[in-house]
Formats: C-alpha cells, structure tokens, sequence
C-alpha cells in the first residue's frame, strides 16, 4: 500500500463538488452571451470559450490539490500521474450550451485504476448536483433545498413502459457503428426515447429513475466517468453492447436498472446483427 491508497475519500468528494459548482457558475456566466466556436474532431465537433474557461479553472485546482494524481480531461489530454485518475468534462453538452439550449454539465470523478471511487455531474440551469461515493450510495442536492435525495434507478421490466436514451459520436458518418440500426429497434420497442445531448445528464437520469435506460457508443472516459459510478451506486447496472463487464474506458456504454437489463440487451443484439 502506497501513502496514497490513504487518501479521504469524503475530503476528495467535498474537493469535487467544490469545483464541480464553480466550474457551473463559470458555464453559467458565459450562457446565452456571445461565444467563441471552434471545432474539433469534425465539423459539428465543437468547442467554446467556456469549455476551455470551465477546464482551466478544474486543472488548476487539481493540481495544486493532488499534484500527483493523474487526469484525463477533455480539452488538454492526458497528464501522468500516479494510479489515481481524475477524469475531467468541463461541459457536457457543448452542442446544446452552444446553441442556447439549457441543458449541460460538469462532470468529474476520481477512479483508482479501472474503479470508480467519487463522482460529481453538476447541472447548473436547474441547480442540480449528482454524486456518489463508492460504497456509499447516489444522491442529489439542489442548493435552494436543504435536504438530500437518494437515487435508485427504475424498477421497470420492458421496453415498452421505459423511457430510453441515447447519442451519437460526432464522427457517426464515419465510424463503423453509427447507432442507427439501434436507434430503429429501440424506439419501436420502448415508450419513448430522448437524444438530449449529454451523456453525464443520460446517466443521471437513470440514477434518479427519471430514465429506464442509456446506451452509447465510442464515449470517453470524461463523459461516463462520474455517471456510471452514480448508477452503480443507485442500484443499476452497466455493460457494454455485447453484455461484458463495463469500465469508462470500454467502447460501448448500456445502462440501466437490474430488472431491465437482459431485455435491453437482447434488443440491442438484435439491432446489431439484423
Ligand atoms: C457529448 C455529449 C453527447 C454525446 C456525445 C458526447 P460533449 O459530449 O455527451 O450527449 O452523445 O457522444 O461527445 O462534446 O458535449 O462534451
Ligand atoms: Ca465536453
Ligand atoms: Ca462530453
């Protein structure tokens, strides 16, 4: 054991939402003005001056407070460190904060190797902070109520009373698995089905039983990080596409309650090989 398999876990989660609501205030600041656009990966891959503003301030923090710790953010890449990672989305939801639609978040965990020990997502428009701590359940706070509300995923059964989302990368035209085929099983299958741009806000919804399920492809660890801990803690379940046992850092992404599970699968099996 090194010092550092010592570290506090209740100090690390204080230290994320810490920066998780200043890092929102700073979203919140540059929403709805006038705004930088550059892109990325592709030509609808962008990225704004507040995603760069919201990462900088998350990095500085991190590495005065843990200058061993490696991270892995969306806007700067990797810096080594010791076994401890800190994955780091400053905005999630860039194409809807982009665009002037409320709905996007911060996302920060702290993982040991391949296992989630605290994740944060803040929602600032709503003022809705998610988190988890290995172990320890999902929960939600809005600052303007005192109490705390513990997460547990859905208990529903079938497609057909569920409420299921999804995304797509933003080289969809080009990867071999596009997400269509998919996208047409489920939403004949399920109640309903929401693209709503944020893959941290997807898991949390699913934590909070607001949604029944999420899957996705080809995301990053920064996206899914924080989210899959918080729906591991209340009570879900995650694998990837083909049903294998699923970290952030896996290429595919499904999600949801326990009870749920095997028939989301099955439908996404389906999908892939029709
Ligand atoms: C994106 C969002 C979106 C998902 C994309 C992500 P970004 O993250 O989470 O919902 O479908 O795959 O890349 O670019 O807004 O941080
Ligand atoms: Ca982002
Ligand atoms: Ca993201």
């Amino acid at each position: 054991m090194t010092a550092t398999d010592d570290l506090d876990l209740s100090a690390c989660l204080d230290f994320a939402v810490d920066l998780a609501l200043d890092a929102g205030a700073v979203l919140r600041a540059y929403f709805g003005g006038s705004l930088m656009v550059e892109t990325k990966s592709s030509e609808i891959d962008p990225v704004t001056d507040a995603d760069r503003a919201s990462e900088a301030l998350i990095l500085e923090r991190l590495r005065h407070h843990f200058p061993d710790h490696a991270i892995l953010a969306e806007e700067s890449g990797h810096q080594e460190g010791t076994h401890f990672t800190w994955l780091v989305d400053p905005l999630d939801g860039t194409v809807n904060f982009a665009h002037g639609l409320p709905h996007y978040a911060v996302s920060i965990a702290l993982y040991r190797g391949r296992t989630g020990l605290v994740g944060v997502i803040y929602e600032p428009e709503r003022d809705e902070l998610f988190w988890a701590v290995r172990g320890r359940g999902a929960w939600l706070r809005r600052r303007r109520e005192r109490r705390l509300y513990r997460l547990h995923v859905s208990d529903a059964r079938r497609l057909r009373e569920s409420i299921i989302a999804t995304g797509f990368h933003y080289l969809r035209e080009t990867l071999d698995r596009n997400n269509i085929a998919e996208f047409s099983e489920i939403v004949m299958r399920a109640q309903g089905i929401r693209r709503a741009g944020s893959a941290a806000l997807d898991l949390a919804y699913v934590a909070a039983g607001r949604l029944d399920g999420y899957w996705e492809y080809y995301m990053s660890p920064w996206d899914i990080g924080a989210g899959g801990l918080i729906v591991q803690e209340a009570g879900g379940i995650l694998r990837t596409v083909e049903g294998e046992a699923w970290d952030p850092w896996q290429t595919s992404t499904v999600a949801s309650g326990p009870a749920l599970m095997p028939l989301f699968l099955e439908a996404l099996r389906r999908a892939r090989e029709a």
